[in-house]
């Protein structure tokens, strides 16, 4: 197995308070330590709190959890979600390294049919928007009644789209981050915490050649 991560992943606590790496290597990039797990757990309270308010009389309600970066965000916020339920997936892909490749794959089709469904897209983070605005015209072609949009990150200096993103998480700046389901080529998805690209210790590591 191939070691990437610069320190071992401390043993995930009963108490889920284990604490939080300062700093991850994955391939050629360090990362800092940027939102701690609590810090995380806070905003996604506030995210379920809002949407237990708008949705508790809503008609049938079905969360669609956008495959793969939003697997934490998701099952933390179902876990808040005080009303009865139904959860489906599909899988979208865009990025590539630590920038979008413009155009979006669906990896996985609708796992379930949304047809005449109240809908709520959990995403993990909204950057241009490129993803967001392709997931609307399938949403919409696959009949959805209507469609509200929660994401636990969003980027506003570089969304695009047009769509209102109804319950964003956490605003941050146009860096680039990993963790709690974010990933950098497939890896750093399973750490708790949410990491930044540090751009100054991978150029410094980069230029005395260890990774
Ligand atoms: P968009 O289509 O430009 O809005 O990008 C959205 C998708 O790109 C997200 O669902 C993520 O999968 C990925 N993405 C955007 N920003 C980041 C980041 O900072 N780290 C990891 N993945 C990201
Ligand atoms: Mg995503």
């Amino acid at each position: 197995m191939c070691n990437v991560f610069s320190a071992k992943i401390p043993k995930f606590g009963a108490d889920n308070n284990t604490i939080a790496m300062k700093n991850v290597q994955l391939y050629d990039k360090s990362f800092k330590l940027y939102l701690t797990y609590e810090e995380i757990l806070k905003a996604v309270d506030a995210v379920a709190q809002k949407i237990n308010n708008d949705l508790k009389d809503e008609d049938d309600p079905i969360f669609l959890g956008v495959l793969t970066g939003s697997f934490m965000f998701f099952g933390d916020l179902m876990k808040r979600i005080e009303f009865p339920c139904e959860m489906c997936f599909i899988r979208l892909a865009s990025y590539e390294g630590t920038s979008t490749s413009g155009s979006v794959k669906q990896m996985l089709g609708l796992t379930k049919s949304i047809r005449g469904r109240n809908v709520v897209v959990v995403e993990d983070i909204v950057d241009t928007g490129t993803t967001i605005m392709e997931l609307d015209r399938i949403l919409k072609d696959a009949g959805a009644r209507s469609i509200r949009y929660s994401s636990l990150l969003i980027k506003p200096g570089n969304y695009r789209g047009s769509i209102k993103i109804d319950y964003p998480a956490l605003s941050i700046p146009n860096d680039f981050i990993v963790g709690y389901g974010l990933d950098y080529d497939q890896l750093g998805r399973n750490l708790k915490d949410i990491y930044v690209l540090d751009v100054e210790e991978t150029e410094k590591r980069k230029s005395i050649n260890i990774r």
